[in-house]
Protein backbone atom coordinates (compact mmCIF):
# COMPACT_ATOMS: atom_id res chain seq x y z
CA UNK A 1 0.00 0.00 0.00
CA UNK A 2 2.40 2.49 0.89
CA UNK A 3 4.60 1.55 -1.79
CA UNK A 4 1.67 1.98 -4.27
CA UNK A 5 0.80 5.48 -2.48
CA UNK A 6 4.54 6.48 -3.06
CA UNK A 7 4.56 5.61 -6.83
CA UNK A 8 1.03 7.59 -7.16
CA UNK A 9 2.69 10.55 -5.25
CA UNK A 10 6.09 10.77 -7.51
CA UNK A 11 3.55 10.02 -10.89
CA UNK A 12 1.78 13.12 -9.57
CA UNK A 13 5.09 15.44 -8.95
CA UNK A 14 6.07 14.26 -12.18
CA UNK A 15 2.43 15.31 -13.19
CA UNK A 16 2.50 18.82 -11.80
CA UNK A 17 6.21 19.27 -13.08
CA UNK A 18 4.94 18.26 -16.77
CA UNK A 19 2.12 20.78 -15.86
CA UNK A 20 4.30 23.58 -15.04
CA UNK A 21 7.24 23.08 -17.89
CA UNK A 22 4.32 22.69 -20.47
CA UNK A 23 2.62 25.95 -19.06
CA UNK A 24 6.07 28.02 -18.91
CA UNK A 25 6.90 26.72 -23.16
CA UNK A 26 4.08 26.92 -24.57
CA UNK A 27 1.74 29.63 -22.59
CA UNK A 28 4.29 31.60 -21.41
CA UNK A 29 3.22 31.66 -18.34
CA UNK A 30 -0.17 34.19 -19.12
CA UNK A 31 -2.78 31.79 -17.34
CA UNK A 32 -2.89 33.14 -13.44
CA UNK A 33 -4.01 30.02 -12.51
CA UNK A 34 -3.44 26.00 -13.47
CA UNK A 35 -5.45 23.46 -11.81
CA UNK A 36 -2.97 21.18 -9.71
CA UNK A 37 -3.34 18.54 -7.51
CA UNK A 38 -2.93 19.50 -3.93
CA UNK A 39 -4.09 22.98 -4.32
CA UNK A 40 -6.74 23.48 -2.12
CA UNK A 41 -9.64 24.82 -4.08
CA UNK A 42 -12.28 24.83 -1.31
CA UNK A 43 -11.20 28.23 -0.30
CA UNK A 44 -8.68 31.35 -1.13
CA UNK A 45 -5.51 31.65 0.49
CA UNK A 46 -4.32 35.48 0.83
CA UNK A 47 -0.57 36.02 2.10
CA UNK A 48 -0.03 36.07 6.36
CA UNK A 49 0.12 39.12 7.64
CA UNK A 50 3.77 40.51 6.27
CA UNK A 51 4.79 41.71 10.01
CA UNK A 52 3.50 38.12 11.98
CA UNK A 53 7.08 36.87 12.75
CA UNK A 54 6.11 34.78 15.46
CA UNK A 55 4.92 32.02 12.72
CA UNK A 56 7.88 29.48 12.67
CA UNK A 57 10.05 30.05 9.32
CA UNK A 58 8.49 28.86 6.35
CA UNK A 59 10.07 25.78 4.57
CA UNK A 60 12.96 27.69 2.36
CA UNK A 61 11.65 28.62 -1.10
CA UNK A 62 8.16 28.89 0.30
CA UNK A 63 5.50 31.22 1.87
CA UNK A 64 3.07 30.83 4.37
CA UNK A 65 -0.44 31.59 3.03
CA UNK A 66 -3.45 31.63 5.72
CA UNK A 67 -6.89 29.81 4.54
CA UNK A 68 -9.41 32.38 5.00
CA UNK A 69 -8.55 36.04 5.49
CA UNK A 70 -11.47 36.96 3.71
CA UNK A 71 -14.02 35.11 5.57
CA UNK A 72 -17.61 35.92 5.20
CA UNK A 73 -20.25 33.61 5.44
CA UNK A 74 -23.77 34.01 6.99
CA UNK A 75 -25.32 31.64 9.39
CA UNK A 76 -28.23 29.76 8.59
CA UNK A 77 -30.55 28.25 10.49
CA UNK A 78 -30.65 25.09 8.26
CA UNK A 79 -27.19 24.99 7.59
CA UNK A 80 -25.39 21.96 7.12
CA UNK A 81 -23.27 21.81 9.47
CA UNK A 82 -20.76 19.04 8.56
CA UNK A 83 -19.89 21.79 6.30
CA UNK A 84 -19.95 24.61 7.90
CA UNK A 85 -17.39 22.81 10.40
CA UNK A 86 -15.18 22.16 7.86
CA UNK A 87 -15.78 25.34 5.90
CA UNK A 88 -14.87 27.42 9.31
CA UNK A 89 -12.06 24.76 9.94
CA UNK A 90 -13.05 23.53 13.40
CA UNK A 91 -11.21 20.67 14.91
CA UNK A 92 -13.76 18.12 15.36
CA UNK A 93 -12.29 15.41 17.15
CA UNK A 94 -10.33 15.07 20.18
CA UNK A 95 -6.43 15.46 19.50
CA UNK A 96 -5.32 12.96 22.43
CA UNK A 97 -6.44 10.83 25.19
CA UNK A 98 -4.78 13.04 27.38
CA UNK A 99 -7.26 15.99 26.86
CA UNK A 100 -10.30 13.17 26.37
CA UNK A 101 -9.90 12.83 29.74
CA UNK A 102 -9.93 16.06 30.96
CA UNK A 103 -12.92 18.06 29.33
CA UNK A 104 -13.13 21.83 30.29
CA UNK A 105 -16.10 23.92 30.42
CA UNK A 106 -15.96 27.49 28.88
CA UNK A 107 -18.00 30.54 29.80
CA UNK A 108 -17.58 33.44 26.87
CA UNK A 109 -19.66 36.57 27.69
CA UNK A 110 -19.84 37.79 24.47
CA UNK A 111 -22.01 41.58 22.74
CA UNK A 112 -20.72 42.16 19.60
CA UNK A 113 -18.64 41.17 16.28
CA UNK A 114 -19.59 37.23 15.21
CA UNK A 115 -16.32 37.32 13.29
CA UNK A 116 -14.33 37.69 16.54
CA UNK A 117 -15.79 34.91 18.15
CA UNK A 118 -15.86 32.40 15.93
CA UNK A 119 -12.10 32.82 15.71
CA UNK A 120 -12.35 32.34 19.47
CA UNK A 121 -14.33 29.50 19.10
CA UNK A 122 -12.53 27.21 16.80
CA UNK A 123 -9.27 28.02 18.77
CA UNK A 124 -10.60 26.52 21.97
CA UNK A 125 -13.41 24.48 20.26
CA UNK A 126 -12.52 20.74 21.26
CA UNK A 127 -15.45 17.84 20.78
CA UNK A 128 -15.52 16.82 24.72
CA UNK A 129 -15.54 20.33 26.26
CA UNK A 130 -18.82 22.14 26.88
CA UNK A 131 -19.03 25.87 25.73
CA UNK A 132 -21.83 28.24 27.73
CA UNK A 133 -22.24 31.46 25.34
CA UNK A 134 -24.15 34.48 27.19
CA UNK A 135 -25.08 36.89 25.13
CA UNK A 136 -25.94 40.29 26.13
CA UNK A 137 -29.38 40.55 26.46
CA UNK A 138 -28.99 44.31 24.71
CA UNK A 139 -27.12 42.99 21.52
CA UNK A 140 -28.57 43.46 18.31
CA UNK A 141 -31.78 40.30 17.53
CA UNK A 142 -29.32 40.04 14.62
CA UNK A 143 -26.81 39.29 15.85
CA UNK A 144 -28.37 36.79 18.43
CA UNK A 145 -29.70 34.75 15.70
CA UNK A 146 -26.74 34.53 14.02
CA UNK A 147 -24.88 33.10 17.20
CA UNK A 148 -27.78 30.92 17.87
CA UNK A 149 -27.64 29.24 14.34
CA UNK A 150 -23.86 28.79 14.63
CA UNK A 151 -24.34 27.18 18.16
CA UNK A 152 -26.58 24.84 16.62
CA UNK A 153 -24.04 22.67 14.48
CA UNK A 154 -22.08 21.70 17.77
CA UNK A 155 -24.22 19.86 20.42
CA UNK A 156 -21.81 21.08 23.39
CA UNK A 157 -21.72 24.57 22.67
CA UNK A 158 -25.21 26.10 24.08
CA UNK A 159 -26.26 30.01 24.97
CA UNK A 160 -27.08 30.39 28.77
CA UNK A 161 -30.78 29.80 28.94
CA UNK A 162 -31.23 33.03 31.04
CA UNK A 163 -29.45 36.26 29.78
CA UNK A 164 -29.18 39.62 31.58
CA UNK A 165 -27.81 43.21 30.37
CA UNK A 166 -24.44 43.10 31.36
CA UNK A 167 -22.71 46.36 32.30
CA UNK A 168 -18.97 46.94 32.69
CA UNK A 169 -18.44 46.76 36.44
CA UNK A 170 -21.27 46.15 37.14
CA UNK A 171 -23.29 43.09 39.28
CA UNK A 172 -24.69 41.79 36.34
CA UNK A 173 -21.15 40.66 34.83
CA UNK A 174 -21.10 38.07 37.67
CA UNK A 175 -24.47 37.65 37.41
CA UNK A 176 -23.63 36.33 33.81
CA UNK A 177 -21.37 33.71 34.99
CA UNK A 178 -23.54 32.16 37.61
CA UNK A 179 -26.25 31.88 34.97
CA UNK A 180 -23.94 30.13 32.93
CA UNK A 181 -23.26 27.79 35.74
CA UNK A 182 -25.90 27.21 36.79
CA UNK A 183 -26.89 25.25 32.89
CA UNK A 184 -22.93 23.82 33.02
CA UNK A 185 -23.70 22.00 36.35
CA UNK A 186 -26.78 20.27 34.39
CA UNK A 187 -24.69 19.45 31.21
CA UNK A 188 -24.42 15.84 30.72
CA UNK A 189 -20.13 16.77 30.19
CA UNK A 190 -18.30 15.71 32.93
CA UNK A 191 -16.01 18.15 33.00
CA UNK A 192 -13.07 19.18 35.47
CA UNK A 193 -12.75 22.98 35.55
CA UNK A 194 -14.63 26.14 34.31
CA UNK A 195 -12.84 28.94 32.56
CA UNK A 196 -14.30 32.34 31.76
CA UNK A 197 -13.76 34.41 28.65
CA UNK A 198 -15.30 37.72 26.71
CA UNK A 199 -14.93 38.36 23.37
CA UNK A 200 -12.01 40.33 23.48
CA UNK A 201 -9.84 37.43 25.03
CA UNK A 202 -7.92 34.77 22.37
CA UNK A 203 -5.84 31.36 23.56
CA UNK A 204 -1.83 31.77 23.97
CA UNK A 205 -1.87 28.35 25.05
CA UNK A 206 -2.80 25.00 23.37
CA UNK A 207 -6.49 22.79 25.07
CA UNK A 208 -3.47 19.73 25.83
CA UNK A 209 -1.19 22.83 27.21
CA UNK A 210 -4.29 24.17 29.11
CA UNK A 211 -5.38 20.94 30.83
CA UNK A 212 -1.60 19.95 31.55
CA UNK A 213 -1.16 23.68 33.09
CA UNK A 214 -4.38 22.79 35.68
CA UNK A 215 -3.34 19.19 36.54
CA UNK A 216 0.68 20.34 37.11
CA UNK A 217 2.05 19.90 40.60
CA UNK A 218 0.88 23.75 41.56
CA UNK A 219 -2.85 23.50 40.49
CA UNK A 220 -3.99 19.90 40.86
CA UNK A 221 -7.66 20.28 42.16
CA UNK A 222 -6.85 23.75 43.40
CA UNK A 223 -9.38 27.18 41.96
CA UNK A 224 -7.24 30.04 39.94
CA UNK A 225 -8.26 32.80 41.03
CA UNK A 226 -5.35 35.34 41.46
CA UNK A 227 -5.66 37.80 44.53
CA UNK A 228 -4.86 39.33 47.05
CA UNK A 229 -6.44 40.83 50.39
CA UNK A 230 -8.33 44.00 49.18
CA UNK A 231 -5.82 46.96 49.50
CA UNK A 232 -6.93 50.17 51.13
CA UNK A 233 -7.31 52.08 47.53
CA UNK A 234 -10.22 49.49 46.64
CA UNK A 235 -12.20 49.46 49.42
CA UNK A 236 -14.84 52.04 48.54
CA UNK A 237 -15.52 49.43 45.70
CA UNK A 238 -17.27 47.19 48.92
CA UNK A 239 -17.98 50.37 51.52
CA UNK A 240 -20.43 52.36 49.67
CA UNK A 241 -23.50 51.45 47.67
CA UNK A 242 -23.43 51.65 43.94
CA UNK A 243 -26.34 50.79 41.16
CA UNK A 244 -25.86 50.24 37.31
CA UNK A 245 -27.61 52.80 35.74
CA UNK A 246 -29.74 52.31 32.32
CA UNK A 247 -27.09 49.60 31.60
CA UNK A 248 -24.69 51.54 30.68
CA UNK A 249 -22.46 52.11 33.48
CA UNK A 250 -22.07 51.83 37.63
CA UNK A 251 -22.79 54.59 39.65
CA UNK A 252 -22.77 55.52 43.80
CA UNK A 253 -26.23 55.00 44.63
CA UNK A 254 -27.50 58.05 46.18
CA UNK A 255 -25.58 60.54 48.29
CA UNK A 256 -22.61 57.90 48.84
CA UNK A 257 -24.05 55.95 51.10
CA UNK A 258 -22.46 53.29 53.51
CA UNK A 259 -22.92 49.05 53.06
CA UNK A 260 -23.14 47.01 55.87
CA UNK A 261 -20.42 44.76 56.99
CA UNK A 262 -19.58 41.46 54.74
CA UNK A 263 -21.80 38.47 55.97
CA UNK A 264 -20.32 35.94 57.98
CA UNK A 265 -17.31 38.91 58.72
CA UNK A 266 -15.46 37.52 55.95
CA UNK A 267 -12.34 39.16 54.79
CA UNK A 268 -12.83 40.49 51.52
CA UNK A 269 -9.94 39.84 48.66
CA UNK A 270 -9.61 41.73 45.36
CA UNK A 271 -8.33 40.00 42.09
CA UNK A 272 -8.93 39.12 39.07
CA UNK A 273 -12.20 38.70 37.38
CA UNK A 274 -10.76 35.90 35.09
CA UNK A 275 -10.54 32.20 36.61
CA UNK A 276 -10.26 28.33 36.62
CA UNK A 277 -12.56 26.81 39.09
CA UNK A 278 -12.98 23.17 40.09
CA UNK A 279 -16.27 21.32 39.29
CA UNK A 280 -16.43 21.49 43.11
CA UNK A 281 -15.93 24.33 43.67
CA UNK A 282 -18.74 25.34 41.31
CA UNK A 283 -21.31 23.68 43.04
CA UNK A 284 -20.08 25.00 46.45
CA UNK A 285 -20.47 28.46 45.03
CA UNK A 286 -24.41 27.60 43.38
CA UNK A 287 -25.42 25.40 46.97
CA UNK A 288 -23.82 27.03 49.88
CA UNK A 289 -24.86 29.35 52.25
CA UNK A 290 -22.25 31.32 52.79
CA UNK A 291 -21.75 31.84 49.26
CA UNK A 292 -24.79 32.63 48.58
CA UNK A 293 -25.34 35.79 51.08
CA UNK A 294 -21.44 37.02 49.74
CA UNK A 295 -23.28 37.13 46.31
CA UNK A 296 -26.56 38.75 47.43
CA UNK A 297 -24.18 41.32 49.88
CA UNK A 298 -22.44 42.38 46.57
CA UNK A 299 -25.03 43.17 44.40
CA UNK A 300 -24.67 47.26 45.13
CA UNK A 301 -20.95 47.07 45.03
CA UNK A 302 -18.70 48.24 42.15
CA UNK A 303 -17.14 45.46 40.04
CA UNK A 304 -17.99 42.48 42.26
CA UNK A 305 -16.45 39.97 39.96
CA UNK A 306 -13.40 41.46 41.06
CA UNK A 307 -13.81 40.05 44.77
CA UNK A 308 -16.38 37.74 44.60
CA UNK A 309 -14.20 34.48 43.08
CA UNK A 310 -11.17 35.54 45.11
CA UNK A 311 -12.56 35.85 48.61
CA UNK A 312 -14.51 32.63 48.06
CA UNK A 313 -11.17 31.33 47.15
CA UNK A 314 -9.41 32.35 50.20
CA UNK A 315 -12.11 30.34 52.02
CA UNK A 316 -10.69 27.05 54.30
CA UNK A 317 -14.57 25.73 53.34
CA UNK A 318 -14.42 25.87 49.86
CA UNK A 319 -13.04 23.21 47.94
CA UNK A 320 -10.41 23.89 45.82
CA UNK A 321 -9.11 26.90 47.87
CA UNK A 322 -6.07 28.47 48.32
CA UNK A 323 -6.18 30.24 51.39
CA UNK A 324 -2.82 31.72 51.13
CA UNK A 325 -2.76 32.40 47.45
CA UNK A 326 -1.81 35.75 45.91
CA UNK A 327 -1.69 36.83 42.31
CA UNK A 328 -0.09 33.00 41.07
CA UNK A 329 -1.83 31.73 37.93
CA UNK A 330 -1.14 32.39 34.57
CA UNK A 331 -4.81 33.01 34.09
CA UNK A 332 -3.97 36.36 31.71
CA UNK A 333 -1.70 38.37 29.70
CA UNK A 334 -2.98 41.78 29.97
CA UNK A 335 -0.52 44.56 29.11
CA UNK A 336 -1.49 47.41 32.28
CA UNK A 337 -0.75 51.11 31.41
CA UNK A 338 0.74 51.71 34.64
CA UNK A 339 3.27 48.53 34.30
CA UNK A 340 4.57 49.50 31.72
CA UNK A 341 8.77 50.08 31.90
CA UNK A 342 8.26 47.13 34.37
CA UNK A 343 5.88 44.49 33.08
CA UNK A 344 6.27 45.54 29.65
CA UNK A 345 7.78 47.91 27.22
CA UNK A 346 4.83 49.49 26.24
CA UNK A 347 1.82 49.21 24.05
CA UNK A 348 2.08 48.62 20.11
CA UNK A 349 -1.64 49.05 19.68
CA UNK A 350 -3.49 51.41 22.00
CA UNK A 351 -4.61 51.95 25.44
CA UNK A 352 -8.74 51.39 26.38
CA UNK A 353 -9.58 51.73 29.78
CA UNK A 354 -5.91 51.81 30.99
CA UNK A 355 -5.49 48.09 29.13
CA UNK A 356 -3.41 47.28 26.22
CA UNK A 357 -5.55 46.21 22.70
CA UNK A 358 -2.96 44.10 20.79
CA UNK A 359 -0.67 45.44 18.06
CA UNK A 360 0.89 42.83 16.04
CA UNK A 361 4.09 44.01 17.67
CA UNK A 362 2.67 43.03 21.10
CA UNK A 363 2.31 39.62 20.63
CA UNK A 364 5.95 38.75 21.24
CA UNK A 365 5.49 39.92 24.50
CA UNK A 366 2.58 37.50 24.54
CA UNK A 367 3.53 34.60 23.21
CA UNK A 368 6.79 34.55 26.01
CA UNK A 369 4.29 35.19 28.32
CA UNK A 370 3.50 31.67 29.32
CA UNK A 371 -0.39 32.65 29.93
CA UNK A 372 -3.09 30.78 29.19
CA UNK A 373 -4.89 33.84 27.41
CA UNK A 374 -4.62 37.49 26.07
CA UNK A 375 -6.82 39.80 26.92
CA UNK A 376 -7.52 42.34 24.99
CA UNK A 377 -7.99 42.57 21.11
CA UNK A 378 -10.36 44.33 19.21
CA UNK A 379 -10.77 43.14 15.17
CA UNK A 380 -12.10 46.55 13.66
CA UNK A 381 -8.97 48.55 15.03
CA UNK A 382 -5.91 45.89 14.92
CA UNK A 383 -7.59 43.16 12.89
CA UNK A 384 -3.39 41.40 12.08
CA UNK A 385 -2.80 40.93 15.48
CA UNK A 386 -5.77 38.68 15.63
CA UNK A 387 -5.46 37.36 12.53
CA UNK A 388 -1.61 36.48 13.23
CA UNK A 389 -1.46 34.79 16.96
CA UNK A 390 -4.77 32.80 15.48
CA UNK A 391 -2.42 31.29 13.01
CA UNK A 392 0.40 31.07 15.03
CA UNK A 393 -1.98 29.43 17.18
CA UNK A 394 -3.63 26.81 15.16
CA UNK A 395 -0.12 26.22 13.86
CA UNK A 396 1.10 24.81 17.79
CA UNK A 397 -2.48 23.13 18.13
CA UNK A 398 -1.99 20.82 15.32
CA UNK A 399 1.74 20.15 16.02
CA UNK A 400 0.65 19.17 19.46
CA UNK A 401 -2.07 16.77 18.03
CA UNK A 402 -2.14 12.81 18.43
CA UNK A 403 -4.13 11.73 15.85
CA UNK A 404 -3.87 12.42 12.04
CA UNK A 405 -4.42 15.86 10.94
CA UNK A 406 -7.29 16.42 8.51
CA UNK A 407 -6.80 18.73 5.71
CA UNK A 408 -9.55 21.51 7.19
CA UNK A 409 -7.46 22.17 10.24
CA UNK A 410 -5.28 23.63 8.66
CA UNK A 411 -5.60 27.58 8.76
CA UNK A 412 -2.23 28.31 6.97
CA UNK A 413 -0.64 26.56 4.04
CA UNK A 414 3.26 26.61 2.70
CA UNK A 415 2.95 28.00 -0.97
CA UNK A 416 5.22 29.13 -3.82
CA UNK A 417 4.96 30.93 -6.69
CA UNK A 418 6.37 29.13 -9.96
CA UNK A 419 5.33 31.09 -13.12
CA UNK A 420 2.62 33.65 -11.32
CA UNK A 421 1.19 30.34 -10.41
CA UNK A 422 0.50 30.11 -6.37
CA UNK A 423 1.72 26.12 -5.79
CA UNK A 424 0.43 24.32 -2.25
CA UNK A 425 3.22 21.85 -0.53
CA UNK A 426 1.92 18.72 -1.26
CA UNK A 427 1.67 17.53 2.79
CA UNK A 428 -0.78 20.86 3.14
C1 LIG B 1 -14.79 38.27 0.09
O1 LIG B 1 -15.39 37.24 -0.67
C2 LIG B 1 -16.65 37.58 -1.23
C3 LIG B 1 -17.22 36.35 -1.93
O2 LIG B 1 -16.22 35.59 -2.54
C4 LIG B 1 -16.47 38.78 -2.18
O3 LIG B 1 -17.71 39.15 -2.73
C5 LIG B 1 -15.88 39.94 -1.40
O4 LIG B 1 -15.62 41.03 -2.27
C6 LIG B 1 -14.58 39.53 -0.72
N1 LIG B 1 -14.13 40.61 0.16
C7 LIG B 1 -12.86 41.00 0.23
C8 LIG B 1 -12.57 42.12 1.19
O5 LIG B 1 -11.97 40.51 -0.44
C1 LIG C 1 -23.56 18.23 3.84
O1 LIG C 1 -22.37 18.44 3.10
C2 LIG C 1 -21.56 17.28 2.98
C3 LIG C 1 -20.26 17.69 2.32
O2 LIG C 1 -20.45 18.42 1.18
C4 LIG C 1 -22.33 16.22 2.17
O3 LIG C 1 -21.53 15.06 2.02
C5 LIG C 1 -23.62 15.90 2.91
O4 LIG C 1 -24.40 15.02 2.14
C6 LIG C 1 -24.42 17.16 3.20
N1 LIG C 1 -25.51 16.81 4.10
C7 LIG C 1 -26.75 17.22 3.88
C8 LIG C 1 -27.75 16.79 4.91
O5 LIG C 1 -27.08 17.90 2.93
C1 LIG D 1 -32.35 44.82 28.77
O1 LIG D 1 -32.48 46.20 28.56
C2 LIG D 1 -33.44 46.54 27.58
C3 LIG D 1 -33.39 48.04 27.41
O2 LIG D 1 -32.12 48.44 27.07
C4 LIG D 1 -34.83 46.08 28.04
O3 LIG D 1 -35.76 46.36 27.03
C5 LIG D 1 -34.78 44.58 28.28
O4 LIG D 1 -36.02 44.14 28.82
C6 LIG D 1 -33.66 44.21 29.23
N1 LIG D 1 -33.57 42.76 29.27
C7 LIG D 1 -33.33 42.07 30.39
C8 LIG D 1 -33.25 40.59 30.24
O5 LIG D 1 -33.13 42.61 31.45
C1 LIG E 1 -14.37 39.20 62.67
O1 LIG E 1 -13.03 38.99 62.25
C2 LIG E 1 -12.06 39.73 62.87
C3 LIG E 1 -10.72 39.44 62.22
O2 LIG E 1 -10.85 39.32 60.83
C4 LIG E 1 -12.03 39.37 64.38
O3 LIG E 1 -11.10 40.22 65.04
C5 LIG E 1 -13.43 39.59 64.95
O4 LIG E 1 -13.47 39.15 66.28
C6 LIG E 1 -14.47 38.84 64.15
N1 LIG E 1 -15.80 39.16 64.62
C7 LIG E 1 -16.75 38.25 64.79
C8 LIG E 1 -18.08 38.74 65.26
O5 LIG E 1 -16.57 37.06 64.55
Amino acid sequence: MVQLENTKCSFLVCLVVCVLICSAIYLNAKIPKISLPFTDWSSQTTPAPESCDILPPATPGFTWQQKDHNFSYETKPDANCTLLQSDLHFIMEPLSKEEEDFPLAFIITIHKELETFVRLLRAIYAPQNVYCIHIDAKAAEEYKTSIRNLVGCFPNVFVVSVNVNVTYAGFSRLQADINCMKDLVKSPTKWKRVINLCGQDFPIQTNLELVRYMQGPEWKDRNITPGIKQPPTMKHRTQFQYEEVKGTHVAPKGKGQKKGPPPHNLTIYFGTAYYSLTRPFVEFVLTDKLAKDLLEWSRDTFSPDEHYWVTLNHMKEAPGSYVEGEWQGNVRAIKWKDQEGTAHQGCKGRYIRDICVYGIGDLQWLIESENMFANKFETASFPEALHCLELWHRHKVLQHAMVPIQPSWRLTTEVKVINSTLISKPDD
